[in-house]
C-alpha cells in the first residue's frame, strides 16, 4: 500500500489498528461468542468506501485492506472469518492473494470479486481450492450480503458443534447394548476411569466393579428403574481407580426402547470430586461454625448466672420453654433459632448488676430497680454486634415490655413488641415465678399458670398464653423439672 493510500484512507487504518487490538480480545474470549469479520481487499478506493456504505448496517465486522500486501498484515493479527478480495490489483491478483491467504490460513473462507471472469479461470480456481466463490462485479449489496450470511451461518454452525463436541468430551459417555452385551465408551470416560484408550475387553459388569459396595444398591436401583420405567435417572456414586484412589461420580442414565424391548442404556458421567469435597468441608466448616456459636452462646449465659446462681439454668428452661411456645406459633426454623439464642441470652445484661442486689432476699429500693430495669438495654449492648441470623438482641431489649405499655425500657405496646419478646416474657415469668428465689420460695406451676392467665390479654400476649396453655396440656413434663 502507497503512502497517499494510506492518508487518504487514514480512517480506514485506524479503524483496522483498534480493531486489531478488540479482536485479539475477542480471540481470548469463547469461540463461538466472538464476533464474525469479513476483510475487502481492494485497490480501488471508491470500492472499498462503496462497501462500507452498502453494508454499514450488517450485523459483522468490517474490515477493509486497499492492497493485498495490508490484508494479509491484517490477517497476521487478527481473526478474519471471509476474505472478499478483488481480481484486478497491481501487485498481486486476488487469486494470488486467496492462494496465500488459503496456504497460511486454510480455515478463512475466499471470495473473488471480479468485474472480468472468464469461465476456464473461475473453474481453475475453484478446484485449486484457491476460493469458494467468484462474484462477479457489479455485485448489488442485497446479493453480497446474501452471500456472506450464508457463509457466516455455516461457520457459526460449525464453531458451535465443535465446541459442543469439546465440552461434551469432558464428560463421561458409555453405551450399554443390553441384546448382545457390547459396552463401548467415549475418551472422557477413559479419563474419568483412568482406562487405557481403547482397552479391549471391558465390559459392564467389570464397570460396576469399580463402584462402592455401599453404593452398589443406588445403581443397582437406578438402572432398574431405568430399564422398567423408561425415564432417565441421575444419580451419584463413589467409584474406586486402579490406584486406590476414590472419586465421586454423578451420572445420568437412560434407555432406548424398540417397542417394547430395552435394548440399550446409556450413561453420561461426570466426576464431582472437587465438589463434592468443597461441599464436605464447606460442611465441615459450618459445623464448626454453628459449634462455635453454640458453645460460646452458652458460655455467655454462664457467665450471667454466675453472678445470679439462684437463677443457675433459669435461661435454659426460658429457652426450651420459648422454642415450644414459638413451633406452637408456627415460627420458622430460623426465627425458632434466634428465639431459643435470645432466650438463652435474655438476662445477660445482669453481668453489670451487683450480686448482692440480684441475690438480696428482701424488698429492693427504688435506686436499686432502675439498675435491675437498665438490663434489658445493657444486654442488648453487649450483644447487638454478634451477626446473628435474627435481631437476637432487639428481643433481649424487649423481654420486659408488656402490651399494655407497663414494661421497660420503653413502654412498648401491642405489635410494637417483637413476638419472640413476647414469648420470652410469658416463658419467663412462668419460670421464675415456679422456682425458688432468694425473697421467696417456688410457687409451683397452677399458681404460675394461673398468674399468666389473669394476665393475659392485660400484659401477656393473649395467643403466647394460649400457645403456652396447649403446650402443657399436650406436653405437661416439660415443666415437671422446673418447679421446685
Ligand atoms: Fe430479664
Amino acid at each position: 500500500m502507497s503512502k497517499s493510500n494510506h492518508k487518504e484512507h487514514g480512517n480506514i487504518h485506524m479503524d483496522q489498528l483498534q480493531q486489531k487490538k478488540a479482536d485479539l480480545m475477542y480471540r481470548q474470549e469463547e469461540p463461538i461468542r466472538r464476533e464474525q469479520c469479513v476483510l475487502f481487499v481492494d485497490d480501488e478506493i471508491s470500492v472499498l468506501e462503496g462497501l462500507r456504505l452498502a453494508l454499514h448496517q450488517a450485523k459483522f465486522h468490517k474490515l477493509f485492506a486497499a492492497s493485498a500486501a495490508e490484508g494479509l498484515e491484517i490477517l497476521s493479527s487478527t481473526h478474519v472469518d471471509i476474505v472478499v478480495a478483488d481480481e484486478q490489483m497491481p501487485t498481486m491478483t486476488g487469486s494470488e492473494f486467496l492462494y496465500n491467504v488459503h496456504r497460511l490460513y486454510p480455515g478463512i473462507i475466499r471470495l473473488v470479486l471480479s468485474g472480468q471472469a472468464s469461465k476456464e479461470r473461475v473453474i481453475e480456481a475453484i478446484n485449486s481450492g484457491q476460493i469458494q466463490r467468484f462474484l462477479t462485479k457489479p455485485v448489488d449489496s442485497e446479493t453480497l450480503l446474501d452471500v456472506l450470511n450464508q457463509y457466516l451461518s455455516q461457520i457459526r454452525l460449525h464453531q458451535t458443534k465443535r465446541a459442543l463436541l469439546v465440552r461434551s468430551e469432558t464428560l463421561g459417555r458409555w453405551e450399554w447394548d443390553i441384546l448382545d452385551g457390547t459396552f463401548t465408551w467415549n475418551a472422557g470416560f477413559e479419563r474419568i476411569m483412568h482406562f487405557a484408550p481403547k482397552c479391549p475387553n471391558r465390559d459392564i459388569h467389570q464397570f460396576f466393579g469399580t463402584v462402592f459396595p455401599e453404593d452398589r444398591q443406588v445403581l443397582e436401583d437406578s438402572i432398574h428403574n431405568c430399564k422398567n420405567t423408561g425415564q432417565f435417572q441421575e444419580f451419584s456414586h463413589r467409584i474406586s481407580l486402579p490406584d486406590g484412589s476414590e472419586r465421586w461420580i454423578t451420572q445420568v442414565l437412560d434407555v432406548f426402547r424398540d417397542q417394547d424391548r430395552t435394548w440399550k442404556m446409556i450413561g453420561i458421567m461426570r466426576d464431582d470430586t472437587d465438589h463434592k469435597e468443597k461441599e464436605t468441608l464447606l460442611a465441615e466448616r459450618m459445623f464448626i461454625l454453628e459449634q462455635t456459636m453454640e458453645k460460646t452462646v452458652e458460655a455467655l449465659a454462664r457467665m450471667t448466672e454466675i453472678r445470679d446462681p439462684y437463677t443457675a439454668g433459669h435461661q435454659a428452661r426460658v429457652a426450651r420453654l420459648s422454642r415450644e411456645i414459638g413451633k406452637i406459633l408456627g415460627l420458622a426454623p430460623e426465627r425458632l433459632l434466634g428465639l431459643e439464642i435470645a432466650a438463652k441470652l435474655h438476662d445477660i445484661g445482669k453481668i453489670s448488676i451487683p450480686s448482692q442486689i440480684l441475690t438480696k432476699p428482701g424488698r429492693l429500693s427504688e435506686p436499686e430497680l432502675a439498675m435491675i430495669r437498665q438490663h434489658p438495654l445493657t444486654g442488648f449492648q453487649i450483644i447487638h454486634d454478634i451477626p446473628f441470623c435474627s435481631p437476637v438482641s432487639d428481643i433481649v431489649l424487649q423481654h420486659h415490655e408488656r402490651i399494655d405499655g407497663s414494661g421497660y425500657p420503653n413502654g412498648l405496646k401491642k405489635n410494637e413488641i417483637m413476638l419472640e419478646a413476647r414469648i420470652i416474657a410469658v416463658a419467663d415469668v412462668f419460670e421464675a415465678m415456679s422456682s425458688f428465689r432468694p425473697y421467696r420460695t417456688g410457687l409451683g406451676r397452677d399458681v404460675a399458670l394461673g398468674e399468666l392467665i389473669s394476665y393475659k390479654g392485660k400484659t401477656f400476649d393473649p395467643e403466647v398464653v394460649e400457645a403456652f396453655e396447649e403446650l402443657l396440656s399436650m406436653n405437661p413434663e416439660i415443666v415437671q423439672d422446673n418447679v421446685i
